[in-house]
């Protein structure tokens, strides 16, 4: 489909020919917008389920021109769990887990790099960048590492899950330990881009990431049988995700394949909240929080680059921000893991626990369908999943001792 960038502040449009991550005119966040009447004709849902489930099954909504540049890893497609046992524990009805850790490496981050690292090759790239927390980093240099792309990426020192390290590290990209936290890696790699055009920039302020985020939506919709649920809640580091998902959810209504879509809920760590904290002081801006802290490394961000496209999600499908205590991250960690089989990152079970407290203060009632994403993969993160649970118990190998230690006599 016909599609060309638009600037979020002045509306102005570019030709997507050329990689811009930032409106020449007033320097404003860019998304992709297409050319389509809104009319359900335009998309056929049997010719999607006849494809494979991934994100490539709604091409038709995906701004790569040329098939034969896709660099694909089978990304997408990942299971949408009914979790009856938490939803009785949480007083829910319904409550279903996105569980993106089924992504090839361990998070929703590939939905995006499929089609932000195709359309550097289309553009004929030949090295890419981007800042991380680590599932960014981790994410990018496999995509690059199956394109034959140079891979930089800078991480703040000391802050990234071990996991997210070793992937990047494996996958044989440049690394640069910065000191300093995401935000200054982010403001970094965005002027070395500027200062050096032919290289790619991968973080979610490019467009075309965002573009393989929004399938999330589709593939929600697409597992409810084209319906929506009432509301989705997402954790909230740099504010791409939300941003895509909504987007997702609102082209899907625009084109009458749903009718109606659900409310976005954003859900931030305390220590690093400042579009939680614009939304319930009602405020258009946000405040950068100068030192982001929170055991869910994934999203310690205190200047989200997107936080005008969550506020507009979140305003737009009459959704809200909330945030929650390390303490609360843990706990729902560990519920999910113990009570559905689910292992998920500190930052991905923010997502439930920001549900949990919802339902206290009856921001959600418990007839309402919801749909929680859980980002990433727990084996990202191996050293803080020790902490959930308990050690485990030396005994010598002897079947006496093995029984006495069970307190099977
Ligand atoms: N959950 C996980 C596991 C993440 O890795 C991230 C972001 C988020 C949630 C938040 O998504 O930034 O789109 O709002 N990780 C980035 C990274 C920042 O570098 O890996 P967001």
């Amino acid at each position: 489909m016909e599609h060309y960038y638009q600037c979020i502040n002045c509306s102005s449009r570019y030709d997507t020919s050329e990689m811009i991550y930032a409106c020449p005119r007033c320097e404003d966040l860019l998304e992709i917008r297409f050319d389509y009447e809104p009319s359900a004709s335009q998309i056929d849902t049997k010719l999607w389920r006849s494809r494979s489930f991934s994100v490539w099954r709604y091409r038709e909504l995906i701004p790569i021109e040329s098939t034969t540049s896709i660099v694909t890893l089978g990304e997408g497609g990942t299971g949408l769990h009914r979790s009856q046992k938490l939803a009785d524990d949480l007083g829910l009805g319904r409550l279903s887990i996105k569980f993106e850790g089924e992504n090839p490496t361990g998070s929703f981050k590939d939905r995006g790099m499929t089609v932000g690292v195709s359309k550097a090759v289309e553009m004929q790239a030949k090295i890419v960048a981007c800042a991380s927390t680590g599932n960014t980093s981790a994410s990018l240099s496999a995509y690059a590492a199956r394109a034959g792309l140079r891979c930089i990426v800078l991480v703040p020192e000391g802050k990234v899950a071990l996991g997210k390290l070793s992937q990047t590290i494996a996958h044989g990209a440049t690394i640069l330990e910065i000191e300093g936290n995401f935000d200054e890696a982010l403001r970094s790699v965005i002027e070395l881009t500027k200062r050096n055009p032919s290289i790619a920039l991968l973080n979610s302020i490019n467009s075309f990431r965002l573009e393989g985020q929004k399938t999330l939506a589709f593939e929600v919709c697409d597992q409810l049988d084209f319906t929506s649920p009432d509301i989705l809640i997402v954790p909230v580091g740099n504010a791409g995700n939300i941003s895509a998902i909504w987007k997702g959810f609102d082209e899907l209504r625009r084109l009458q394949v749903i009718e109606k879509a659900p409310r976005m809920i954003g859900i931030q760590a305390e220590g690093a909240a400042p579009i939680a904290s614009a939304y319930k002081g009602k405020s258009i801006h946000i405040q950068p929080v100068e030192r982001p802290e929170t055991i869910a490394t994934a999203i310690r961000i205190g200047a989200p680059a997107s936080w005008k496209k969550a506020l507009r999600a979140v305003n737009d499908s009459g959704g809200l921000m909330e945030t929650v205590s390390d303490k609360e991250i843990l706990q729902a960690q560990k519920d999910l893991a113990r009570r559905e089989g689910l292992f998920v990152e500190p930052a991905s079970a923010s997502s439930i626990a920001g549900l949990r407290k919802l339902l206290e203060r009856e921001a959600v009632e418990g007839d309402e369908e919801v749909v929680c994403v859980a980002t990433g993969h727990g084996l990202k993160d191996p050293e803080v999943a020790a902490r959930i649970g308990e050690a485990p118990v030396k005994t010598i190998c002897d079947i006496k001792s093995i029984e006495r230690t069970l307190g099977l006599r």
